[in-house]
């Protein structure tokens, strides 16, 4: 394990071991038999690139009407709870004192990508927003806490985990690309990203 910080991102490399991700990949395998995967519509009218699902009290959703939290999944049901494995990685790294009301789970096939943007539909800035990575490789770019400007890049892995808090909460980040096929982790390919986070 290796720590770097990165724009005030604190980024894990290589924090979970295998037994980890695979734990990880298994118990968001579960919360999607439960709340299947979406492809949520943007405000603009187009859908997103990545497919989603959350678990815990919240899950974020979006469609025409905009991006929000909602207590139910788009096709009725309540989110299932946070797995347990999950939750112990926040515990780990956030420095937080309360538990994460919402874990949205990402699924990044081999176009998809995530353009710029802040994460700022939470109650209360001074909790953090955790990231974790699973399955295929992905080009991470950070740029600054106003659109436009320089950014710097960094290729996540398997296993990393980055907390964006504190100073840097409110910076604009993104996913360019991923390297399809390049991690063993998901069978048939692609990433998993799963963002931890204090609602309200
Ligand atoms: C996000 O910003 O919500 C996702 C970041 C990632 O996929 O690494
Ligand atoms: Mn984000």
């Amino acid at each position: 394990m290796e720590k770097l910080t990165l724009r005030g991102f604190e980024i894990y490399k290589g924090l979970l071991n295998s037994a980890t991700q695979q734990q990880l990949v298994d118990a968001v395998r579960e919360v999607a038999k439960a709340a299947p995967l979406f492809s949520p519509m943007t405000p603009y009218g187009k859908p997103m690139r990545v497919r989603m699902t959350s678990a815990g009290d919240f899950g974020w959703v979006s469609d025409r009407s905009g991006y929000r939290y909602s207590r139910a999944h788009p096709d009725g049901m309540a989110w299932p709870a946070i797995p347990a494995p999950v939750i112990k990685i926040w515990n780990d790294v956030s420095g937080s004192d309360r538990t994460p009301e919402c874990c949205l789970m990402n699924f990044y096939g081999e176009d998809a990508k995530m353009g710029m943007h802040q994460d700022r539909d939470e109650g209360d800035f001074s909790y953090p927003v955790v990231s974790v990575s699973l399955g295929d490789d992905a080009l991470f770019r950070i740029g600054n806490l106003e659109r436009g400007g320089k950014t710097e890049s960094i290729w996540l892995t398997s296993g990393d985990v980055v907390v964006m808090g504190g100073d840097a909460r409110l910076t604009y980040h993104g996913v360019d690309k991923i390297r399809f096929g390049s991690s063993r982790v998901l069978a048939k390919g692609g990433r998993l990203n799963l963002t931890l986070r204090v609602v309200t």
